[in-house]
């Protein structure tokens, strides 16, 4: 599987139930590499995309506990064993931080956008440049959008 998401100096990537920043460029590169495939990602996640609603044009996997929670147009799951008894290889984990950590150990590509800068933070994701089970494999950047310089790093797993 793969992961995507986008990080600030620190591994920083969420506050307030929100993202530290949207960078249009970013979102972009997101559909574009996500569309046609699944996403995976979790309740909490869901209600920050546009309308609480799943993304078009793509399968999405849903996890939450929550008895009785259903979303059009989206599967849910209640545990990972069951997400990922039906997940395809090629699906993308797309957040947010609890099921990046729970999803990690089987993703074996992940899409790091680093956006230089520290910003107040609540949620990480894993350092992965301080992990020897990961390693760079591409890097684009950094471009400017905004006042906001941010890069494109792919890492594989080892
Ligand atoms: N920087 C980025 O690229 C990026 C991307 C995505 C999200 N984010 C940020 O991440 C933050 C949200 O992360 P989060 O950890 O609070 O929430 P989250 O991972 O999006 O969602 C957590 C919820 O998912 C469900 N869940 C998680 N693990 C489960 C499991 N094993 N089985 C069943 N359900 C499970 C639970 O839902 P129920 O409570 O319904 O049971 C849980 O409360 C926000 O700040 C968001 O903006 C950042």
């Amino acid at each position: 599987m793969n992961v995507i998401v986008m990080v600030d100096e620190n591994w920083a990537i969420g506050k307030d139930s929100d993202q530290l920043v949207y960078i249009a460029p970013d979102l972009k590169r997101f559909q574009a590499l996500t569309k046609g495939h699944a996403i995976l990602l979790g309740r909490k996640t869901l209600d920050t995309f546009p309308g609480g609603k799943p993304l078009k044009n793509r399968r999405n996997l849903i996890l939450s506990t929550r008895e009785g929670y259903e979303v059009e147009n989206a599967e849910v799951f209640r545990s990972i064993e069951d997400v990922l008894a039906v997940a395809p290889k090629d699906t993308f984990v797309v957040g947010g931080a609890s099921v990046y950590l729970q999803m990690l150990p089987f993703c074996d590509k992940a899409y790091i956008t680093k956006v230089q800068g520290a910003y107040p933070a609540d949620c990480h994701f894993p350092n992965l440049d301080e992990d020897a089970r990961w390693r760079v494999v591409e890097e684009e950047g950094p471009f400017l959008h905004e006042d906001l310089r941010f890069s494109y790093v792919t890492y594989q797993r080892v």
